[in-house]
């Protein structure tokens, strides 16, 4: 089953609820929500607080994304904030402070996910695969919606893919950046099972039929 994650950045912050309801309307299955520290990434977007209300306003699945630095700091906070997932980027701290981050993830009682950036290799991810729920694979360099997708990230979402499907543990496969109806495919084809979408779906004149093509 394909998921479709609208990536919230996209969203017209000062509607933020309609925009939440007309995307889940419009058929979508989870929400991404990107966290940006503008240290990890050149870029500052939202936190704990805004996340606190869009967990009051919907039931929608949250799958937080986080691009701050040493996540292990503050993974506890976005559990509670009501996060039902929380990505850590695999360059964000050391293996072990990393494997701490998830495990509190885990003992929170929700899913937890690991993040490569661009150029990092899939085996970045192995050390993980015991314990997370899902991988994520940046398709653009984090820190801003509206990039050109990269077409070279594909041989990791297949390596990716062979890895989880001979591991034995239901994990998913994410992409993120620069996914529209003529990237999906591509995606698809290469493994993934969760597309997260800004431009595509927020900037789309019809969602419903934005989300429809993304599916396929
Ligand atoms: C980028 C974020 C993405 C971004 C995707 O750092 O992680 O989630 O919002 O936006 P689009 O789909 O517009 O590339
Ligand atoms: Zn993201």
């Amino acid at each position: 089953m394909i998921r479709i994650a609208p990536s919230l950045l996209a969203a017209d912050f000062a509607r933020l609820k309609e925009e939440i309801d007309d995307v889940k309307q419009a058929g979508a299955d989870w929400l991404h929500y990107d966290v940006m520290d503008g240290v990890f990434v050149p870029n500052i977007s939202m936190g704990i607080p805004v996340l606190e209300s869009i967990r009051k306003a919907t039931d929608m699945f949250l799958d937080a994304h986080l691009m701050i630095t040493e996540p292990v700091r503050y993974v506890r906070q976005f559990c509670e904030a009501g996060a039902d997932l929380v990505n850590i980027h695999v360059e964000a701290d050391t293996r072990e402070k990393l494997m701490e981050a998830l495990e509190r993830i885990k003992a929170e009682g929700k899913q937890c996910g690991v993040t490569l950036k661009p150029k990092t290799g899939w085996e970045a991810a192995e050390p993980f695969l015991e314990l997370v729920d899902l991988i994520l694979v940046m398709t653009v360099e984090p820190g801003f919606g509206g990039q050109h997708f990269m077409a070279d990230q594909m041989d990791k979402v297949r390596a990716l893919r062979r890895r989880i499907d001979c591991c034995g543990r239901d994990i998913r496969l994410e992409v993120d950046g620069g996914v529209d109806r003529a990237t999906a495919p591509v995606c698809v084809s290469a493994g993934a099972d969760v597309l997260v979408a800004g431009s595509s779906v927020f900037r789309a004149a019809d969602r419903t039929e934005a989300v429809k093509a993304l599916r396929g």
